[in-house]
């Protein structure tokens, strides 16, 4: 009988702290050992490598899938699809959100999402929580519990009708989390900000998808952002700022990092590839682009690169939330009119998220292979209580990989990609360096144009405590 159930052969290997030539052995869905050369016949299976990178598979720490309409129009994939759509562009674990709805518990949503996702995953997936009514049984009860059962991170909102929350309540699930071992992600925008400048542009009968960006302005995020990093401190607890799309709330993430505050921070590829100009399309096509924070004015790009340069940020993610423009459920029924308040906030990009940060990053020199795999998988293991099971390629680790080839070359369409939407917003952008193989748990997802992946195969991941947060305790 084989030693191996497969090997990965002669592949370059790259992990957030290093670069090596290794055959990679897998038995059980585990790497077993690294090798110089696994001689023929030890495996089952040989994946050749050779001409490859071979990188762990990427953790997508950002995501909405399976949620219930949010803002009118339905989410256009389901966990089947969009772990299909997330493996294919490289990606081996996700953690989307289970969101309290207003009225109902935090585990009637926990609940929600594994009915949601059981049976239809194909990766291996955790919950991160959105806290929409942080009441004292909420507080004092359900999220300890839930925090003990793995669900260690949770978002919350300082915008959005039904989800805000006050800075009072902030404090309130910041020490809950302090006390119990949670790791707070918050939503950065001033809510007041929006609301009174939106109500401008309204009465001047302003609503065209560009003036989404004046209603979510800079300064909105900036002063949202530094509130969040006050109340971090107040708190004295580690605090993470998701989606960050101006170079002035990054400044606040860098100066409060500078001070030896625990802040963390993520971007996201629509704020390092898209800009103001893009909603500022005529119609529709405008509307295609609006997400909440926006992407900003050009130029804003380089200073966020800056931020993954110099490690003010720890992730980029995708902040996948993909719903179709057309047809029942799509952006255009469920907003009436095209108004930049009544379109439903949010893009597609799970698939392209790998593929875009190592183009436009790796093959341009502006990052090297290890803050590729840091940003892409490893942070986000970290972070989020899933290290060194995930987000790493070690003996023990789960063999979860990529092999990535860095010549193939590629450019998007839409029918290209494996999603239920109906537009990407990188059309026409050509990549270089594209992920072939896609393998979890020692299984092969994708390969070479072909899907293989089945679906329900994907385990739910309860989640550790964030390095974050055990790094404050110590
Ligand atoms: O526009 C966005 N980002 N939609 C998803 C919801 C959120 O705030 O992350
Ligand atoms: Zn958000
Ligand atoms: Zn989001």
């Amino acid at each position: 009988m084989a030693e191996y159930d497969l090997v990965v052969k002669n592949g370059t290997v790259a992990t957030a702290d290093d670069t090596f030539h290794a055959d990679i052995a897998i038995r059980d869905g585990r790497i077993v050992a690294l090798l110089d050369d696994v001689p023929a016949g030890a495996a089952r299976e040989v994946l050749d490598a050779t001409g490859k990178l071979v990188l762990p598979g990427g953790i997508e720490g950002h995501c909405h899938i399976g949620e219930p309409p949010f803002g009118g129009a339905e989410l256009a994939d389901d966990f089947e699809s969009a772990s299909i759509v997330a493996a294919c562009g490289g990606t081996t674990t996700i953690i989307p959100f289970a969101g309290q709805q207003e009225g109902k518990t935090l585990r009637e949503a926990v609940d929600w999402c594994h009915e949601r996702a059981r049976g239809k995953s194909v990766l291996d997936y955790g919950f991160h929580l959105m806290i929409a009514d942080p009441t004292p049984q909420v507080l004092g009860q359900e999220l300890p519990a839930l925090i003990e059962d793995g669900y260690t991170s949770f978002k919350v909102f300082m915008t959005y009708e039904g989800m805000k929350l006050e800075d009072m309540q902030i404090l309130d699930v910041v020490e809950t989390a302090q006390e119990h071992g949670g790791f707070v992600m918050i939503h950065c925008e001033n809510d007041h900000c929006i609301t009174w400048l939106a109500e401008r542009l309204e009465r001047a009968g302003d609503t065209s998808p560009a003036r989404f960006g004046i209603a979510h302005g800079e300064v909105a995020e900036r002063e949202a952002t530094h509130r969040a990093i006050s109340l971090s401190e107040v708190a004295q607890t580690p605090v993470f700022i998701v989606h960050v799309s101006s170079h002035q709330a990054m400044d606040q993430i860098a100066w409060a990092r500078s001070r030896g505050l625990p802040i963390y921070g993520e971007t996201c590829p629509q704020y390092l590839f898209l800009s103001s100009e893009d909603f500022a399309r005529p119609g529709w096509e405008g509307a295609k682009y609006i997400c909440s924070p926006p992407p900003r004015d050009p130029g804003n790009a380089d200073h966020l690169w800056r931020g993954i340069q110099n490690g003010v940020f720890q992730m980029v993610s995708s902040d996948h939330c993909a719903y179709r423009m057309e047809g029942p459920g799509g952006r255009k029924e469920a907003a009436g009119e095209l108004h930049f308040h009544k379109v439903s906030p949010g893009l597609p990009g799970i698939e392209n998220r790998l593929p875009l940060l190592f183009s436009e990053g790796v093959m341009t020199g502006r990052i090297d292979l290890q803050t590729f795999v840091a940003m892409t998988a490893t942070n986000a293991a970290k972070l989020y209580g899933l290290h060194p099971r995930k987000g790493t390629i070690a003996v023990g680790s789960d063999a979860d990989l990529v092999l990535w080839d860095p010549e193939k070359t590629v450019t998007l369409t839409h029918a290209m990609l494996h999603d239920r939407c109906d537009y990407t917003p990188y059309e026409g952008h050509t990549f270089r360096g594209w992920p072939v193989t896609t393998v979890s748990r020692g299984e092969i997802l994708w390969h070479e144009g072909e899907v293989r992946a089945r679906p329900g195969r994907g385990a739910f991941l309860p989640r550790g405590l964030s390095s974050a947060v055990r790094r404050q305790a110590a």
